[in-house]
């Protein structure tokens, strides 16, 4: 006779199957949620790094400084994930700073997005 701890394993594996099938579905649910992490509170802190952070280089409305303008006319030729890239990893040879220490993907995502669109729309 088996031991009674492995009938009780075995059984509660075929039962966990589905369960296991609901908690990977809910898993995806989750992460696709996570995807866009970025709540109301951060946007309004990104959007004050955006014009206080990026702005002492770019200018406080982004019309350029010792850094470029960052204006939706200037940055026709952009992509939205060259843009990232671009805030994410910096230029070391000129004055840009890698933001990937401070910002996640999904937060350069929102800046790139929000310049691209123009910060006064
Ligand atoms: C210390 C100054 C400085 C700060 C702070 C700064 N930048 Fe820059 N940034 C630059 C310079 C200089 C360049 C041009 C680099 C080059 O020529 O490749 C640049 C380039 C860029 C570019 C590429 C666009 C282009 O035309 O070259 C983007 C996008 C950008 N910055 C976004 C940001 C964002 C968003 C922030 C804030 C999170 C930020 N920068 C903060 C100096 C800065």
């Amino acid at each position: 006779m088996k031991p009674l701890w492995l009938i009780v394993l075995r059984h509660t594996t075929a039962r966990c199957a589905g369960g296991m099938a609901s908690l990977l579905v809910a898993a995806a649910f989750v992460g696709s949620v996570q995807a866009d992490p970025i709540s109301a509170e951060r946007r309004a802190s990104l959007d004050h790094l955006l014009r206080h952070d990026c702005g002492s280089c770019h200018g406080m409305t982004l019309q350029g400084g010792l850094g470029p303008a960052l204006l939706p006319e200037q940055l026709a030729d952009w992509d939205i994930d060259g843009l990232v890239a671009a805030i994410l990893a910096g230029n070391p040879e000129r004055a840009m700073p890698a933001w990937d220490g401070l910002l996640s993907d999904a937060e350069a995502r929102y800046l790139a997005e929000r310049i691209k669109k123009g910060v006064s729309n």
